[in-house]
Formats: structure tokens, C-alpha cells, sequence
């Protein structure tokens, strides 16, 4: 079986949320279970700075807008998945994250930019491939490589494509006169196609175009089918309900492992939990909180966005502090929150403290540092925080939501909370108080969390069972 899998970040590549963890580890657990998985990205800067050694496969002409571009192949670190990188610099490699300039806008040709990835993924899956390699299917994630089953439509097909949906809220929407520079003929500007309510939406074309779809948990693949998280796709995805899959995903466990974890101070397992205690201690001096060992100290990691629920945790943070515990927020994104995060901490010094920022290795030592870890989403297609906090023995409190709730099981593995309301948040805050006056019950929970296994395997086979339906006999 041969997977061309387009993406637009991977880890340890580039990354700007858990898109990039899934795309870094699934290719090299398909890998393991025989299959012939190749990762096609944009030739961001710092991407190409990290792939290592690249030599040139193929040159490509005749892309939109008239370019040029050269495909390299080099090979994700610590793998030997193959990775081929779209080298067209006036496209990829400028100022700023993959999507955004350095003041945090938008560019004003992304829908260029990933016409492109689209594009060249299409051709690679194609019979006209410059390579001598061609996929069996060609495996999309989300609106950046939406545009690719609608040029294989094109093409007349000649390859399966399946696309995954790992968050519905980006949907790559832009105003109808972009299409004219896209290569695509103006009759897939139809509701029947990639036209949304007047405008283009690169999401709704791999939605419409792909032969089958896949999303990232399975509660999230019937939510999406509802008006409430549907985000205005909800009709499409119900009537294509036959072609959708929710398949959770996986952990890369070599990675996050608090056993051999190099970011962190001290190492600690199920079997032997007292290096926790350390990490703990030492993430309290690295960000100036008092020295308390028994203070319950809540994590939080996460894209500072409306989605995360992080005005929520803002509301409970005072009473966490009343009732003698202590918080860290690390994260980065709308500069609204980001400042509301600061005056939180500001008003509890030492007590309340924050990272605003990306901070690999900090975000290892907050999982494994807390004791509890916060993950209030108003929806969560999947999460993996809360998987590595299970992992790392720091029980979760999540809003049952998507991923959040098909993960962490209620007063067993951590705590789950109903409605997304600084209420319901609190009653769970005030459970896990409880809990942790218990030692020996707090005890089990982390245990129970720390033996669960959410390595990929299981979930690859369920990727691979949908590449077989897509080409049989492969
Ligand atoms: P999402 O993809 O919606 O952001 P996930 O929970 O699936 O949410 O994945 C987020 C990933 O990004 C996790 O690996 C998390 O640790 C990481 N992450 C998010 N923000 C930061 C940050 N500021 N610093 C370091 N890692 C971060
Ligand atoms: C998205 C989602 C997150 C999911 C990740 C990887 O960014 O917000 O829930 O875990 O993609 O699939």
C-alpha cells in the first residue's frame, strides 16, 4: 500500500498545533505495520533547516500563478519516512509561522499558497507524477490540502483521496475572485463543489471532492453532523455520513514518555512515580511560584483561542488560589487572551504564573510537573494534552466534548465536566481538591491514567482499513 500524506506542518519539522503531532506519527506507525507512507510539505525555511541532507526529484512547472517550483526529498528525523518538500520560496519561505507574518495576520495569499500544496499533491497522485512512484491513495489533511481531490476530480480521478478533518473551525474561505488564479475550471465554483455561501472554501472542496472522510475521535464525527459544531458544514457531512470515519488519535509514546523524557528534570513511571515529585518542584522555581509541595498545581497548555475555553480557567483561577492551589498557563495566539492571561498573573505572584509563548520543552515539564492538567474546550475534535497528561500521571479535567470525552473516563482517569460554564469547570476544579486531600485515591486515579495505552498502532490499522476499502486488493 502506498499513502501520499499532504499536510501543511509536522513534527519535529514544523508545528503550530497537535495537526503537526498526528502528522509526525502516523506516517511511521503506518510504516510499521508495512506500509509505504510518503509526507508531502511546503518548503517553509526552518522546515528545509531541519530536514537534513535533501537531493532534487523532480522539477514542476505550470503551477498557479505561472511558477516554477523543485520538489526535495529528504526524510523525517528519527525515521526513514520519506518527505517531500515543495520548494517554491517566493511561496514558502518568508518571515513568520506557515500561515501567519510576524505580527500574527494572515497572508494575503494563502489561498495562492495552498493552491499550490493542493496542486502538487494532486500531480504526484496522478499518472503525469514526475516521479517514478505513484500512491495508492492520496491522504489530505485539512483546508490547506483541500483544494488536491478537487484537481483529482479534475483529472478525471485517476486516485483515491481520503480527507481528514482535524478541526472544523478553518475551513480556508476566501472571496470567489481567487479562483480565477487556482487552475480550476469556474463550473467547481457551485454549491454542488467549493463555492460557500458565495465564497471559496478549500475545506469544503476536500469534504465534497474526497472519496472518503475521516475525523480525528469519534464523538467528534457524529458532532459535526449537528447544527451546534457543524460550523455550517453540518448538511454536507450528514449526507456524506456513509464516507465518514472518526478514528482517535494516537500518541507518539516515544516522545512523551516520563521515563526517558530528556526535557525533564527528573524521570518517573507508573512503576516507580517519585521522580514526579521532582519535576514538580523544579517546575515551581522556573517560574517563581513558592516552594509548596502539597499546593495542587493546575496545568494548562494550549493555542490561546476561543475554542480552548481559556477565559474559563481565567474565571476559576482566583478560587484555585483561595483554596491554596496553584496555576500555569503556557501558551500563545489571540493577544486579547494572552493579555488577560498576563493580569491573572500578575494580580497572584507566585502563586499564578505564565509562558507566553511556544515552549517545547516547557510544555514537557508542565505535563509532567502539575498535578492536575485543565482542558476546558468548548469542542475538541480530538486533543492530545489530555493524552500525554494521562500518560505523564497528571489526571485531566475536560469538558465532554469530542476527543476530550472519549479519552478520559469520569472519577476514573480524571474528571469530566458537562456544560462549558466557569460553574461547571469549578464544581470539577473543587472535585479534584478533594481527590488530591486523598492521597492514596489520587494515587489510583494517576495510576489508572498511567496504564492506558494510546499508542498509534491501533489507530493506524483504522487508516489502513480505509486505505484497503479505497483500493482494494493493495
Ligand atoms: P490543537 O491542535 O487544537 O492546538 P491539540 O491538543 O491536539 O490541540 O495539540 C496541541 C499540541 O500543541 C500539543 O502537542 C501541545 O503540547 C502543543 N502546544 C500548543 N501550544 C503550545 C505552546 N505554547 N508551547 C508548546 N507546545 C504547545
Ligand atoms: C486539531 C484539533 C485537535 C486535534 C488536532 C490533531 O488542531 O483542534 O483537537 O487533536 O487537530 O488531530
Amino acid at each position: 500500500m502506498k499513502i501520499l500524506f499532504a499536510t501543511s506542518e509536522a513534527q519535529p519539522l514544523i508545528k503550530t498545533g497537535g495537526l503537526a503531532d498526528v502528522s509526525g506519527a502516523l506516517p511511521p506507525a503506518l510504516q510499521d505495520l508495512g506500509v509505504d507512507c510518503r509526507l508531502l510539505l511546503p518548503g517553509y525555511g526552518p522546515l528545509l533547516d531541519r530536514l537534513g541532507p535533501v537531493r532534487e526529484v523532480a522539477h514542476l512547472g505550470g503551477l498557479p500563478g505561472g511558477l516554477e517550483g523543485r520538489l526535495l526529498q529528504g526524510s523525517l528525523p528519527n525515521s526513514t519516512v520519506p518527505v517531500y518538500a515543495l520548494d517554491i520560496p517566493v511561496a514558502f519561505q518568508r518571515p513568520g509561522g506557515p500561515y501567519q507574518d510576524v505580527t500574527g495576520h494572515d497572508f494575503p495569499d494563502n489561498a495562492w499558497r495552498f493552491a499550490l500544496l493542493g496542486k502538487v499533491a494532486a500531480r504526484l497522485a496522478g499518472p503525469a507524477t514526475p516521479l517514478d512512484w505513484q500512491p495508492d491513495v492520496l491522504h489530505c489533511n485539512d483546508w490547506q490540502t483541500g483544494l488536491a481531490p478537487a484537481y483529482l476530480h479534475y483529472q478525471g480521478r485517476p486516485t483515491p483521496s481520503v480527507m481528514t478533518v482535524h478541526n472544523l473551525a478553518y475551513q480556508g474561505i476566501f472571496p470567489p475572485h481567487v479562483l480565477a488564479n487556482l487552475d480550476l475550471p469556474p463550473q467547481s465554483f457551485q454549491m454542488e463543489g467549493l463555492e460557500y455561501y458565495g465564497n471559496l472554501s478549500f475545506l469544503k472542496s476536500g469534504l465534497y471532492y474526497s472519496d472518503r472522510l475521516t475525523t480525528v475521535s469519534p464523538s467528534y464525527a457524529e458532532e459535526i453532523q449537528g447544527e451546534h459544531l457543524g460550523m455550517g458544514m453540518q448538511g454536507l457531512l450528514a449526507n456524506r455520513r456513509g464516507s465518514l470515519r472518526g478514528i482517535l488519535n494516537g500518541i507518539d509514546t516515544g516522545d512523551w514518555n516520563p521515563a526517558s523524557d530528556l526535557h525533564l528534570p527528573g524521570s518517573y513511571s507508573a512503576r516507580a512515580p517519585a521522580g514526579k515529585k521532582q519535576c514538580k518542584a523544579a517546575l515551581q522555581q522556573e517560574l517563581g511560584l513558592v516552594q509548596e509541595p502539597r499546593a495542587p498545581l493546575f496545568g494548562l497548555i494550549a493555542r490561546m483561542t476561543h475554542q480552548k475555553g481559556l477565559d474559563l480557567v481565567l474565571a476559576v483561577a482566583e478560587g484555585i488560589v483561595h483554596r491554596g492551589g496553584q496555576l500555569i498557563m503556557l501558551g500563545t495566539g489571540d493577544k486579547l487572551l494572552e493579555q488577560a492571561v498576563r493580569v491573572t498573573a500578575a494580580r497572584h505572584p507566585g502563586r499564578v504564573a505564565c509562558f507566553i509563548g511556544y515552549d517545547e520543552g516547557l510544555s514537557h515539564r508542565i505535563e509532567a510537573g502539575a498535578d492536575c492538567f485543565l482542558m476546558p474546550s468548548r469542542f475538541e475534535p480530538c486533543g492530545l494534552n489530555q493524552m500525554y497528561s494521562l500518560r505523564y500521571g497528571t489526571p485531566p479535567i475536560v469538558h465532554a466534548t469530542g476527543g476530550l470525552r472519549d479519552t478520559v473516563e469520569n472519577g476514573v482517569t480524571g474528571f469530566v465536566f458537562a456544560e462549558p460554564s466557569p460553574h461547571s469547570l469549578w464544581l470539577a476544579v473543587e472535585r479534584a481538591f478533594d481527590l488530591y486531600s486523598r492521597p492514596a485515591e489520587w494515587k489510583r486515579m494517576m495510576l489508572a491514567g498511567m496504564h492506558k495505552d494510546f499508542s498509534w498502532e491501533h489507530s493506524a490499522r483504522q487508516y489502513l482499513g480505509v486505505y484497503q476499502e479505497l483500493a482494494p486488493g493493495t
